[in-house]
């Protein structure tokens, strides 16, 4: 066939059997284990011989892509055959970890699931919000008062602040009734953050989402800290999921980035009908598109090389922080801990139902259960005791960031939480002797060792002191 005779009709028809193989192989994809998916996503063995043999998803460091003919290109433009046109837009190396973040995230789900990549989590929030506010004057949204600090403040200071949107923020993220009561025709959505960083406060997402969608109301849950391997929730009810990537997905701590994930057909008594068909590729391919919030490749395949061992990592980490939480929790220079995992928690029955590693069970067939890799812990003696502790560890690293393969801590009041304001950490019950533990994969008696002599240097400190 000569290049002219390949009309935009042609590429039409070639995009349809595209779309169909590649359709085919999702669905057998999803029929595999959770690791299998993060491992092999939709890269087969065919596609790595169309690719030199790689058996490595290329990373395609181009900015655009070369159409056969103007025929081509018009088809590739109108969406008629499947295409990555520009990398803002998207790019294979993108659709390899999209592929693979839409499974996990849907794993077991019968609907399908569409993932999109963002250059940060706040950027994911965002692209997932902003959709709902046009036209906002008299609207409100109904959030986790306990939500991330640069999450509180997208919402605070550039909803609000910026566009007057009302932010009704609930206290206490357990009491279904607070979020039902600030509910109402006005509300855009619901945002949750289960576990939350770094409260580890929970919300019972299936009955939130039960309670909004009698009203309509569509549910946006980041979870972040729980990671598909460990929470899914969409299973749950949720309409759209959003993930600071750059924490467990990207453990390697390389890079930044964040992803947006939904199911067909989301609730919303606001959006189009043809926006909720598929709220993520809406979201690709015109918001993002504009606001130019794309991933670079080369982030992409770091995210993707490190996803690949998302569940045994979560699980390793989670395990580990469980030892720690218990050792914190015995310490009498400790306030009290903040684990899910522990009894004492006031979500640690909402977390038992809902947070369980993916395809993991004992000998009698129960589902195990896994908390996350993050805690927090209020040090006895107020803010400079939290900082006199902080500055003794050797190990475990001081730093703005979670969710690595190395354990990190920081004091969120004068961190991650700082740019809220006292008004703010006030509204989110977050104290300044607060500090905020992520557990890594290193053994944990070493982590437990470096805790242990940092509080006997402190005591010794505060012993010399009283003297
Ligand atoms: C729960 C949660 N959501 C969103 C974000 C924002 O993600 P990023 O730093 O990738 O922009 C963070 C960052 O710490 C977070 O912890």
């Amino acid at each position: 066939m000569t290049m002219i005779e390949k009309n935009v009709q042609y590429y039409a028809e070639k995009g349809k059997q595209l779309v169909e193989r590649v359709e085919k192989k999702r669905e057998n994809m999803r029929k595999k284990k959770f690791d299998t998916i993060a491992v092999h996503g939709l890269y087969s063995l065919e596609d790595a011989l169309e690719n030199n043999g790689s058996i490595i998803e290329p990373i395609y460091m181009s900015s655009a892509q070369q159409y056969e003919n103007s025929n081509h290109l018009e088809a590739a433009q109108e969406q008629q055959i499947p295409s990555w046109i520009y990398t803002r837009i998207t790019n294979p190396t993108l659709t390899y970890v999209e592929e693979i973040i839409a499974m996990l995230e849907g794993y077991k789900l019968s609907e399908k699931t569409s993932a999109v990549l963002t250059s940060s989590g706040m950027a994911a929030v965002f692209m997932a919000t902003n959709p709902f506010l046009a036209n906002c004057e008299g609207a409100n949204i109904v959030v986790d008062a306990r939500c991330y600090g640069g999450t509180f403040t997208i919402f605070n200071e550039r909803y609000k602040g910026e566009r007057g949107l009302e932010i009704r923020w609930v206290k206490d993220s357990l009491d279904l009734n607070e979020w039902e009561e600030k509910m109402d025709e006005n509300t855009r959505f619901v945002y949750a953050e289960t576990p939350a960083n770094p409260s580890l406060n929970l919300t019972d997402v299936k009955a939130l989402s039960e309670i909004a969608h009698k009203k309509g109301i569509a549910v946006i849950v980041d979870s972040t800290l729980a990671t598909p391997a460990l929470f899914r929730p969409l299973e749950h009810g949720a309409d759209i999921v959003v993930h600071s990537v750059s924490k467990a997905m990207a453990a390697s701590g390389s890079v930044i980035a964040g992803a947006i994930i939904s199911k067909n057909d989301i609730v919303s008594n606001f959006l189009s009908e043809e926006i909720k068909k598929d709220f993520v590729t809406y979201v690709k391919f015109n918001p993002m598109r504009d606001h130019g919030t794309a991933l670079s490749p080369i982030s992409a395949f770091f995210v993707l090389n490190d996803l690949r061992s998302l569940r045994s990592r979560v699980d390793l980490m989670s395990d580990n922080a469980m030892k720690v939480a218990e050792f914190l929790n015995s310490l009498d220079q400790v306030e009290c801990v903040s684990y899910p995992g522990l009894e004492s928690h006031p979500g640690h029955s909402v977390a038992k139902s809902l947070m369980k590693l993916a395809d993991n069970e004992d000998e009698n067939g129960e589902e195990i259960n896994r908390y996350g890799y993050l805690l927090s812990f209020n040090v006895k003696g107020g803010h400079q005791a939290a900082r006199d502790l902080l500055d003794q560890f050797k190990i475990i690293w001081t730093a703005t960031d979670l969710g690595r393969v190395k354990s990190v801590a920081t004091i969120p009041t004068i961190s991650t939480h700082r740019q809220q304001g006292d008004e703010g950490r006030k509204l989110a019950s977050l104290p300044s002797n607060l500090i905020r533990l992520s557990i890594g994969i290193e053994d944990v008696e070493d982590i437990i060792e470096d805790l242990n002599q940092a509080f006997k240097a402190i005591q010794t400190k505060s012993q010399v002191q009283h003297q």
